[in-house]
């Protein structure tokens, strides 16, 4: 199976309003529905993209955007996260999601930022694991481990009450220690000072 990744922002803006969406790319809303949501977001001069095509069909895409208003997480300026990756079922295991995550770390401005991922159960196709969230989680690892992820621990009330659920984040090149720790504490308590 052969696809294209694409990344330059401006061809996926002609892309998303000349092709269609994969009809199974419906993990979070009906395909039409998530291609007109990627659209209006690549609106915004804050959002980075990337799209995989086969046969101008769009199977799958990752997109990196800012926290919304109301999380924790907008008082870090260098904070942004992994909004949505999706696969459509035919394309999954063959490194399509891989090689759009790694298609989106090569843009030069990701080094600049903490990119966090929250991984909610209630967004996963457990089939693809017999129903069984463990491995799911393990396979969501794996591939968000291959561009430089890794588990932090956070009082997120969506991730902290939930066993399956996490989060993961991959600290750019560019962000100093005190970022980090400036992170690291605001991800265990939301009203830390900073
Ligand atoms: C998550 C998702 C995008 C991955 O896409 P994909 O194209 O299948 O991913 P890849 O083929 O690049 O990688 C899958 C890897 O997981 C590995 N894997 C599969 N099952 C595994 C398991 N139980 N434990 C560990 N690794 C596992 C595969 O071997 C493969 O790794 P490899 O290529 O190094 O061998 C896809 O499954 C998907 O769209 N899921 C539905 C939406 C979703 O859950 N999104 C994430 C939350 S936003």
């Amino acid at each position: 199976m052969s696809y294209t990744i694409i990344t330059n922002q401006r061809e996926i803006l002609k892309i998303l309003q000349k092709l269609h969406f994969h009809s199974n790319l419906n993990r979070f809303r009906d395909s039409d529905k998530q291609q007109e949501a990627m659209l209006i977001a690549m609106e915004s001069d804050d959002v980075l993209m990337a799209l995989a095509l086969n046969n101008e069909n769009i199977i799958g895409y990752a997109i990196i955007l800012s926290p919304e208003s109301d999380e924790r997480w907008i008082r870090l300026n260098y904070l942004k996260m992994l909004g949505v990756i999706e696969v459509a079922p035919e394309f999954r295991n063959q490194k399509v999601g891989q090689k759009l995550l790694q298609a989106l770390f090569r843009l030069a401005e990701t080094e600049n930022y903490i990119i966090i991922s929250l991984e909610y159960c209630w967004h996963w196709d457990l089939d693809m694991t017999n129903g069984d969230p463990i491995l799911y989680k393990n396979m969501l690892k794996h591939v968000l481990e291959s561009v430089g992820f890794e588990e932090f621990h956070t009082n997120e009330p969506d991730i902290a009450c939930y066993d399956v659920n996490f989060m993961m984040a991959r600290v750019g090149s560019k962000i100093t220690l005190s970022q980090l720790y400036d992170f690291a504490n605001l991800a265990i308590q939301s009203n830390v000072d900073l």
